[in-house]
């Protein structure tokens, strides 16, 4: 693994049980420290599957070959507890559906502060305190009102605001982010990428993100990787990626996108 990359997949190969052939193929990738990493491919090339596998997130029965190294540690040789406690305070996560890891009959600033008691030895008072301050630095407005409603009072944009500030507020080295913008509308879509740009570049948060979207990969990725049937066809800087594709795959996912301008 080379210093500069903060995570490193190396010849990583994952089964589920029920399908024959794997979801990722002998994968190898550094992601790079204080850099946003996209991860494009069309629907089923194992992009989640690859994301998933970095806090063992995979189904019983999920076969894994190869290694997965962070900071220089093996996360396949550590224990369930070590892997928990990784979880959170130095991998962040978020998801596509920001109300799925949301508890929706409990208020936002209840489920806050309850996890940043899990991970610190802080009263309930501080944990809000700090809550709101997570939330501000996000530029969300009225944060204390946000920590006294429920899910579902909340819209789509904020929630994922939200769900990013909770993934922050320990301080994570890497975020990991499937798909954060696609259920949310263009605008939210480009908010919530704005604010993962900037985290990247104001906090040196390193950030792996699975998107559909090509367009969306050139607008803010600093590297782009291109996956297709669970291999890694293409991976470069945004400028190699999108100039000049190696692949033929990456100039159709190209060619599918209109044009955006960074
Ligand atoms: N829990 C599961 N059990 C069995 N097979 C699965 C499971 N999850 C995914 N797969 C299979 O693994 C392959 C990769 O799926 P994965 O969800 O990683 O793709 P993806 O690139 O994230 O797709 P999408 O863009 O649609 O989210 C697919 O063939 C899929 O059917
Ligand atoms: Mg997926």
């Amino acid at each position: 693994m080379s210093a500069e990359s903060v995570l490193a997949f190396q010849n990583v190969t994952i089964r589920y049980p029920s399908h024959p052939i794997p979801a990722v193929h002998d994968l190898s990738l550094d992601v790079a420290r204080g850099q946003i990493t996209m991860l494009v491919g069309e629907s089923g090339s194992g992009k989640s599957t690859l994301l998933r596998s970095v806090i063992g997130l995979q189904p019983q029965g999920c076969r894994m070959e190869g290694n997965i190294m962070f900071e220089g540690d093996s996360l396949l040789t550590l224990s369930p507890s070590r892997l928990r406690a990784l979880r959170g305070e130095k991998i962040g996560m978020i998801f596509q559906d920001a109300g799925l890891y949301l508890d929706p009959r409990r208020k936002i600033g209840t489920q806050f502060a309850e996890m940043l008691r899990v991970h610190r030895k802080i009263s309930r008072k501080q944990a809000l305190e700090i809550a709101s301050e997570q939330l501000s630095s996000l530029s969300l407005a009225a944060p204390d009102r946000i920590l006294d409603s429920y899910p579902f009072e909340l819209s789509g944009g904020m929630k994922q605001r939200t769900a990013i500030g909770m993934a922050m507020a320990l301080h994570p080295t890497l975020l990991l982010a499937d798909e954060p913008t696609s259920a949310l509308d263009v605008t939210n879509g480009a908010q919530v990428a704005r604010l993962l740009r900037d985290l990247c570049d104001r906090q040196g948060i390193s950030i792996l993100m699975v998107t559909h979207n090509i367009g969306l990969a050139a607008a803010i990725g600093d590297r782009i990787a291109v996956m297709r049937r669970g291999k890694l066809v293409e991976y470069g800087t945004q400028e190699q990626v999108i100039g000049s594709p190696r692949e033929e795959y990456t100039a159709k996912l190209l060619a599918s996108v209109p044009k955006l301008d960074r």
